[in-house]
């Protein structure tokens, strides 16, 4: 791609896999938390897989590497990139506690144009955190079944791709949801569970 590209784990792989094919830096530092500048915008790359659990959340050694990477604020916007989620979505079958939200979340307080890019959940999905722009991505594969009833978030169905993308225009950000044109037809649903 004619672009940088930066990888963050999820829950299904295998970090010391990923550093071996130089996916993530080897100093477990820079890969459990990294900040890169861009004359724009500045992201931060956070690792919030919890080994051997689907459930995510952030160690104090994570969150001290965090608070450095903060440090600077002069207003230009922030992604902060991590796979889990931080708050309960409504997907019932996905939605487990982040460990330690409460430490991220008053580490983060206070901080101008944040916003809190996440995965994990396999759909679009917008909110605030204290004031903090939080948003999940839409998937490139296997979309979450539209289902907010104690029952949902178990089903998934095949499609086009889809992505997010942020525009950054000065402190502005304008965030766009699409798809890739493949023609691929929906299929489905399907349940994660087999
Ligand atoms: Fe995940």
């Amino acid at each position: 791609m004619p672009w940088p590209v930066y990888y963050i784990p999820g829950n299904h792989d295998n970090p010391a896999a990923m550093q071996k094919m130089q996916l993530l830096p080897e100093d477990w530092r820079q890969a459990a938390c990294r900040r890169i500048e861009f004359p724009e915008a500045v992201i931060i790359l956070l690792d919030s897989v919890r080994r051997g659990q689907s459930r995510g959340g952030v160690s104090d050694e994570t969150l001290e590497l965090l608070k450095s990477a903060l440090s600077e604020d002069d207003g230009r916007p922030t992604f902060l990139f991590m796979h889990h989620v931080p708050f309960r979505t409504g997907y019932t079958a996905m939605d487990e506690p982040f460990e330690q939200v409460e430490k991220l979340m008053k580490l983060l307080s206070g901080r101008q144009n944040l916003y809190m890019c996440c995965g994990h959940i396999h759909a679009p999905i917008v909110t605030k955190m204290q004031q903090i722009s939080v948003n999940t991505c839409p998937p490139i594969c296997m979309a979450m079944e539209f289902d907010l009833t104690p029952q949902g978030g178990d089903m998934f169905y095949t499609s086009e791709p889809q992505f997010m993308l942020h525009v950054v225009e000065g402190a502005q950000v304008i965030t766009h949801f699409a798809t890739v044109p493949t023609g691929e037809i929906r299929k489905g649903p399907y349940t994660f569970s087999i």
